[in-house]
């Protein structure tokens, strides 16, 4: 299978086998099943959570479903719970035939009966990752940090996406939560595009 970056800048990078998962998943995820990333960084996230082996996943922003879809190919997961403002029906055609159990929710994740709803669906599981992929500006990413870190199991991690922010979109303020969270967290920033588009910021906990 050959990909190519969207912006065409890279060269080709040919797939042969599977030997790397992480980068064919992406690949899969971001051509056909509408994950919204960059491929590279993708890759590093899927890698990464390769590592920690993940059996429950909260995200918020759930889109196509194509995040969803990626995670859900890591054998260890077992229950994705996923939020978006909006219903995304095409969304809810990938989570019916995941391979794992998927709960959609529908809902403002910055309103506090959302939590409520993503707490019952959890069912008194920790989610073992946070994904934070909903309404990009400050004040929503930085009260879907506040609501959702919390819940993460120890030894979990919460993933932000758009730390380096959008060239031309101001409206793209992950990076001032980013800047503010790595004081006091242990992080680690996964950059494909320095200065963006893209960059997923890893909170230890
Ligand atoms: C960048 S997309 C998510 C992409 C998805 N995680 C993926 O990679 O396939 C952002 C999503 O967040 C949703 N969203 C925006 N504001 C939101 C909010 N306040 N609460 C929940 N979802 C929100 C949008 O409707 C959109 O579907």
């Amino acid at each position: 299978m050959d990909s190519q970056s969207s912006d065409g800048q890279r060269p080709a990078q040919v797939i042969r086998d599977n030997t790397d998962q992480g980068t064919w998943l992406a690949d899969l995820a971001i051509t056909k099943h509408g994950a919204l990333h960059n491929p590279g960084e993708l890759t590093m996230l899927m890698r990464t959570l390769y590592y920690v082996q993940p059996a429950t996943i909260l995200e918020i922003g759930t889109y196509a479903g194509g995040s969803a879809w990626a995670f859900s190919r890591i054998r260890s997961v077992s229950h994705i719970v996923t939020v978006d403002i909006g219903p995304q029906a095409e969304a809810a055609e990938r989570l019916a035939s995941l391979p794992c159990r998927a709960t959609q929710i529908t809902g403002d994740s910055t309103d506090g009966n959302t939590l409520h709803r993503v707490k019952q669906a959890l069912d008194g599981y920790a989610p073992d990752l946070v994904f934070i992929d909903g309404a990009h500006d400050y004040k929503s990413a930085r009260r879907d940090w506040d609501l959702y870190s919390p819940l993460v199991a120890p030894g979990g991690l919460v993933a932000l996406h758009d730390t380096q922010g959008y060239p031309n979109n101001p409206t793209v303020e992950v990076a001032v939560l980013w800047n503010e969270i790595r004081q006091n967290w242990r992080t680690t920033e996964l950059v494909d595009k320095p200065g963006g588009p893209g960059g997923t910021g890893i909170v230890w906990i």
